[in-house]
């Protein structure tokens, strides 16, 4: 397995100022204090170590060709497996990196994204308008996906603008610390469309940060009940706690099938 922080010292990038800054701003999910571009990508790699040796069979199984990154954020998901993985998936598989493209400033706190009763993440934009994480930005993963993954096919999805909605025939949607962290798992999968964009067979994926163990999400079992209850099949819960190395999320993962 390669992580982010080998592949960055084996392939020297020449970053512009602006696109450093960048990076060190925005890649500030897991750690706020990095002041490098190598300490802000040695944060993308712990979590994605722990989604990848959770993962890596479901996402090879089958030989996916559409995957949906829900709220993807900096994308880094999707590309520490396609780093990771392209070697064993087809060479035609697209990564639709989906969320909006919404910075602090101008961003209309006035939508009602977070429920702070029930959501570990409702942090995220603060209703008072007092503390706004300056949150997804997609030039991130653009300059992202040129350090590690250059020949990767990936699309860009702006929820704001285009309509996920009307995909057909997607093998994996998976969506980590966005959809159960910032909102609720059954509302997403009505609004997005889920059951119907997934082909016949296809997955849905998410990661659910239990309240027990933190801040979490209060109503996940409901959530996850009501998931089957539209329509996919439960398959499998990875127990986030297995393992060892990334024992500080303690995220579940939860597999639907259709
Ligand atoms: C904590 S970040 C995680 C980003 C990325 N998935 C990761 O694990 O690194 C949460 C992401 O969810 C997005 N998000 C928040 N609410 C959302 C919603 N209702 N639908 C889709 N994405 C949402 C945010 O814009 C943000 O990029």
């Amino acid at each position: 397995m390669k992580t982010f922080t080998q592949t960055l010292k084996e392939n020297k990038h020449s970053l512009s100022k602006d696109e450093k800054t960048l990076l060190i701003k925005y890649i500030s999910w897991q750690q706020r204090n990095a002041r490098t571009v190598e300490q802000a990508i040695q944060n993308l790699d712990l979590p994605s170590i722990f989604e990848y040796e959770s993962l890596k069979d479901e996402i090879l199984e089958n030989s996916p060709k559409k995957i949906v990154d829900l709220g993807c954020g900096s994308g880094r998901s999707s590309f520490f497996f396609f780093m990771n993985l392209k070697k064993q998936l087809p060479r035609d598989t697209t990564f639709m990196l989906a969320d909006y493209d919404r910075v602090a400033d101008g961003y209309d706190i006035t939508k009602p994204f977070f429920d702070k009763e029930n959501f570990a993440g409702a942090q995220g934009y603060m209703r008072d308008n007092k503390f706004i994480l300056p949150y997804n930005n997609f030039n991130v993963a653009k300059i992202l996906k040129n350090i590690f993954c250059p020949t990767m096919n990936m699309e860009i999805l702006n929820l704001d603008e285009n309509k996920i909605q009307n995909l057909s025939q997607v093998d994996i949607v998976y969506s980590f610390a966005s959809i159960g962290y910032h909102y609720s798992i059954a509302t997403a999968f009505e609004e997005y469309n889920i059951k119907n964009i997934l082909r016949s067979g296809g997955k849905f994926i998410c990661d659910i940060q239990r309240a027990p163990s933190g801040p979490g999400h209060k109503k996940y079992e409901e959530e996850i009940e009501q998931v089957t209850q539209m329509g996919l099949k439960f398959k499998k819960l990875v127990d986030g706690r297995a393992p060892s190395r990334a024992a500080c999320h303690l995220r579940d993962f939860y597999i639907f099938t259709k």
